[in-house]
């Protein structure tokens, strides 16, 4: 179940495309490991409701959430998920969020690389003026992440989770639209023209 990149929604390592319900075995196979779960910090669910929760998100076009696989673009393989979502268009923000599936895959640049496509898609295309998120303190593989994809820390939440019987900060994240101009890196629709080019 692959399909093509959407304009506009591609790293130099991997490509986005639209959640698709045929998507849910491979996702809720990801959730099911234990290292997964710890970061993302999800609520057990079982695979009929993580199903009927994807055939309902694509019949319902919300346009206040966009929904993505991630996939590498020189293997065609799904290899995690990102959404932006709480989508503010009088004051031009949104949040996201991202996971790679497969923890063999972390901390190989993929995450930067999708998060630099879906920052492309909300600046380039939503008009969006601050993309921001919240991660666990302690997850700092997430923050540096983040800051190789432009993000600056803007505070700290104390005590916002709680988790494996003990409360955890959050940080919180963003990225501004002329931080997000002044990145020196090709943007998803120069890397897709680059291909045509070649
Ligand atoms: C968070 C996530 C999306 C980042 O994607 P990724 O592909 O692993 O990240 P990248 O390789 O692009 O960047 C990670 C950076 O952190 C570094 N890093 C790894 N472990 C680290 C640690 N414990 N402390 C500090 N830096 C660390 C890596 O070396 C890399 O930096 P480098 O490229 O300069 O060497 C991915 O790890 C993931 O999905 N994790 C599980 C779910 C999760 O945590 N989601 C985020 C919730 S907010």
């Amino acid at each position: 179940m692959q399909s093509s990149p959407v304009r506009g929604l591609r790293g130099e390592l991997v490509y986005l495309r639209p959640l698709e319900p045929a998507d849910v075995d491979v996702v809720h196979r990801w959730y099911e490991d234990v290292r997964v779960q710890a970061l993302m910090g999800d609520p057990p669910i079982s695979r009929a409701d993580r199903h009927r929760r994807y055939e309902e998100a694509v019949k319902s076009a919300d346009a206040d959430v966009f929904r993505f696989m991630i996939c590498l673009l020189d293997e065609d393989r799904r290899i995690g998920r990102t959404d932006l979502f709480d989508l503010d268009r009088q004051n031009g923000s949104c949040a996201f969020g991202i996971t790679i599936g497969e923890p063999e895959l972390w901390s190989h640049g993929l995450g930067t690389d999708a998060v630099n496509a879906l920052m492309d898609f909300a600046f380039g295309q939503l008009r969006m003026e601050r993309v921001w998120l919240d991660t666990d303190a302690l997850n700092e593989r997430a923050q540096a992440a983040y800051a190789k994809a432009g993000f600056t820390q803007e505070g700290r939440f104390r005590r916002a989770f709680y988790q494996d019987g003990r409360w955890s900060d959050d940080i919180r994240m963003a990225l501004l639209r002329e931080e997000w101009e002044a990145l020196p890196r090709a943007r998803s629709w120069e890397l897709a023209a680059r291909e045509y080019e070649a």
